[in-house]
Order: C-alpha cells, then sequence, then structure tokens
C-alpha cells in the first residue's frame, strides 16, 4: 500500500515583531523570564491589513509556486482566528489562490489541535482517493489581553503543507494515540478577540493530554519511546516543550536527553504561539535545520486547548533535504519590521468594528492584504 503524509511545507507570518526584552522592560518583568522562562525571544504581530487569511495565503502561495495546483482536491483551513462566523477562511484563501473549482474546502476548529484534524482528515481522504492532493493550511494570531500573563506567550504564523501519497518529507505512520477531555483551560468567547486562559489549569491539560495520548498511542500499537528520534511538541511557547518532554521521557521509560528539541525551537522562538501552526512551524525548522534525518522516526505531540491531545509518528523520507526550502521563511523572519512598545500597543488595542465600512491602512509587504470591510464582508486583495 502506498504510504502517506507530507510532501512539501511552507510557513508565512507578520510584517511587524516584537522583542520581548522590549515588552520585559515596559512591563517591568526581568526580561530573563521571557527569554529563558519561557523561551521566547519575539513575537510576530500582525499588521492592520493582515490577519489569518492573509497568512495562509501566503503561505499556500510559496508552497503551489513549486508544486503547481493540479490534482488538488481539498483545501482544508485549521484556525482558531476564524474571520467569519460562517463563510470559512479558507473559501477566501481559495479565491486569492485562484484554485480550480472542482474542489472541497472547509475550516476546522478545535484551538490548536484543528492542524492535526486536518492533516489526518486528509491522509483519511487520499486512502480512497490516492492519486488526488490535499493542500492543509494551519494559521493563526495568539491574543491575549494586554499586561495579562498570557502577554508574552502571543505570536503569529500560518503553515501550508500539501498532503498526498508517496509524499517526498514524512510519511505519517498509522498508528495514533488520543485523549479527549471537557476542560476550560483556555477559550475565546465569540465576541471577544483575545483569549481567556486559566494558565496553571492549561499547563496540567497540557501534560494530561499527553500522557493520556502516549498511553493510548501505545495500547494502539505504537513504537516504543526508544524507537523515535526525534520529538515535536505543540509550542505555546518553547519551554512548554521541554517540561512535555520531561515528563513523556519519566512516564514512558525513556533516555532520550532535551537536545534532540533544539533544532524544532528555531522559529517558534521568534513567532511566539501560532496555535495550530505551532507544532508544523516546528516541524519545518527540525527539517530546515537537520540534513541527517532520512529515516529518522519523529514524534509528534498535537495538543488543543479544551481539550485534546494525539500522539502520533512519522518517517523521514531519504531524499528528502532536496525538497525544503528555507529561503523564503528565514528572508521573511529576518526582514520583519520591529516596533516598539507604543505602537505594539496601539495595534493591540485596534479591533475593527464589522458593522461598518472601513479601510485598512497599507503595510504589509506580503502578496495579499486584508483590505478592509464593505457591507459587513471583508476584503482581501492581491497585491504581488
Ligand atoms: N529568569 C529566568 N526564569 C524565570 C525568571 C527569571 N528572572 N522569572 C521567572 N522565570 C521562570 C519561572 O521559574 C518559570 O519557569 P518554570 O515553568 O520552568 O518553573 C517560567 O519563567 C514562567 O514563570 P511563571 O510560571 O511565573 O509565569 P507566569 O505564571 O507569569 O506565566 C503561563 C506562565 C501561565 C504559562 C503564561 O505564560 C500563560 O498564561 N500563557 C498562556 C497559556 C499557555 O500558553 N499555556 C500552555 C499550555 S496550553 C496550550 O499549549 C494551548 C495554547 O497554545 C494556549
Amino acid at each position: 500500500m502506498a504510504s502517506f503524509g507530507i510532501d512539501d511545507i511552507e510557513l508565512a507570518t507578520t510584517h511587524y515583531a516584537l522583542d520581548l526584552e522590549a515588552l520585559a522592560n515596559a512591563r517591568g518583568v526581568d526580561p530573563a523570564k521571557f527569554e529563558l522562562g519561557l523561551g521566547q525571544t519575539r513575537m510576530g504581530v500582525p499588521a492592520p491589513d493582515e490577519d489569518a487569511v492573509t497568512m495562509a495565503a501566503t503561505a499556500a502561495a510559496r508552497l503551489l509556486e513549486r508544486t503547481g495546483t493540479e490534482g488538488i482536491r481539498q483545501l482544508l483551513f485549521a484556525t482558531e482566528t476564524g474571520v467569519d462566523q460562517s463563510k470559512s477562511g479558507g473559501m477566501f484563501v481559495h479565491g486569492l489562490l485562484g484554485l480550480p473549482s472542482n474542489m472541497r474546502v472547509a475550516e476546522i476548529k478545535q484551538a490548536c489541535y484543528a492542524g492535526t484534524v486536518a492533516l489526518q482528515t486528509a491522509i483519511s481522504s487520499l486512502v480512497r482517493e490516492p492519486d488526488a492532493k490535499v493542500l492543509v493550511v494551519m494559521s493563526d494570531i495568539a491574543r491575549y489581553e494586554l499586561d495579562s500573563s498570557g502577554e508574552p506567550t502571543q505570536g503569529a504564523a500560518a503553515v501550508a503543507m500539501l498532503v498526498t501519497a508517496n509524499p517526498r518529507l514524512v510519511e505519517i505512520e498509522a498508528e495514533t494515540g488520543m485523549y479527549s477531555a471537557d476542560v476550560n483551560d483556555f477559550w475565546r468567547p465569540n465576541d471577544s478577540t483575545t483569549a481567556i486562559v486559566d494558565g496553571a489549569l492549561s499547563l496540567t491539560a497540557y501534560l494530561d493530554a499527553l500522557m493520556g495520548s502516549w498511553d493510548d498511542y501505545r495500547a494502539n500499537g505504537g513504537h516504543d519511546i526508544a524507537e523515535i528520534d526525534r520529538f515535536l511538541y505543540h509550542q505555546p511557547f518553547t519551554k512548554m516543550a521541554r517540561k512535555g518532554h520531561r515528563k513523556l521521557v519519566q512516564h514512558a521509560g525513556g533516555e532520550v536527553g532535551e537536545e534532540v528539541l533544539e533544532s524544532s525551537f528555531t522559529y517558534n522562538r521568534v513567532l511566539g504561539n501560532s496555535y495550530g501552526a505551532s507544532i508544523y512551524s516546528a516541524l519545518a525548522a527540525l527539517l530546515h535545520h537537520e540534513d541527517d534525518l532520512a529515516g529518522k522516526r519523529i514524534g509528534f505531540y498535537s495538543y488543543g486547548s479544551g481539550s485534546i491531545g494525539e500522539y502520533f509518528t512519522g518517517t523521514v523520507v531519504p531524499g528528502y533535504a532536496e525538497h525544503v526550502h528555507v529561503e523564503p521563511i528565514q528572508t521573511e523572519l529576518a526582514t520583519r519590521e520591529s516596533i516598539d512598545f507604543d505602537r505594539y500597543v496601539e495595534l493591540h488595542e485596534t479591533v475593527l468594528p464589522s458593522g461598518t465600512d472601513v479601510e485598512t491602512e497599507r503595510v504589509t509587504t506580503a502578496p495579499f492584504r486584508f483590505s478592509g470591510i464593505r457591507g459587513g464582508a471583508r476584503q482581501y486583495e492581491r497585491t504581488a
């Protein structure tokens, strides 16, 4: 039987970035708390003409420039930063990218876990239609109240992945473990632009779902921890992956140190939390920064508050290094415009009323922008 998994991957983030040192200084916090205590140094901040749709379209366009659109039968858009209560953010992306009409487009939500639903759903559908391709896009902007405990863990990014049979990067293995529990650790009411979080509960919910999903993974024939070479975790802040790894190693009787996590932090440390995109940004970082992964098994722990964890594995395909493209995201990260604390606060406090016609300030240099609201409908344009 054919194998299924990730054939190509791309990332995108915001025009602006805020240094966490500037945030720490403004808040009267020791900068070491954010850098060492949370493992974060910068965060992505959206410009007024950026949102989850523009980042998703940018990441997907970079990927499609290489692969073309032939054979793509679905666009699954995973987000918890939805721009409309009814219309899928994926439909805006479909329009911006000029994708064919003979395809399925939908949005999936379950906090930071939705990207994994999209990936697994894509694979399940390919079992029935192996010649098809699925474009999976995860895109999120993490926003908490100003001066809240979550504030230094804000951020933004999108990841686009082409999911196919006989993939060139990572084959996803069939064994998987799940753990769901109704917990109020983190949520965002429909009328709120910021998430509400019970910080302490969110940490235990994350770790409980890790243990639960790992146990289910093993019960379903999953590999011994000694057979896993690299470990990816959902990274709300990179230190959380260390906490999870320590707990898993202790629980599963492994002896794998934290050094195997390092390369997976490269992007998320400067992007901040990108919710559903986070673990797949970690995957891209791993593939972009290690060149001897062929045949290695990767463990994935995907977590979404509310709460669900899924543990699954994938193996890196020999020859993968010829199909990773570090340049777009690394150029973007190097050229983000740094903003000061006052501009960050101003942007954070600006919330557009959905019922009034409005045009957004022209800032982003990305190929897609959110140009405003007309008649209650969001307007987007392609600029390049
Ligand atoms: N130098 C170095 N380290 C320092 C320090 C200093 N001066 N001061 C504090 N620290 C360390 C602390 O010791 C602590 O480290 P450990 O966790 O290893 O003990 C770390 O910095 C953080 O300090 P606090 O625990 O005091 O931080 P806090 O209570 O202000 O905030 C938090 C922590 C609750 C996680 C907060 O960042 C938050 O609310 N984040 C949003 C929720 C979140 O990300 N939860 C994660 C799990 S849920 C999830 O994963 C889904 C999702 O994406 C949201």
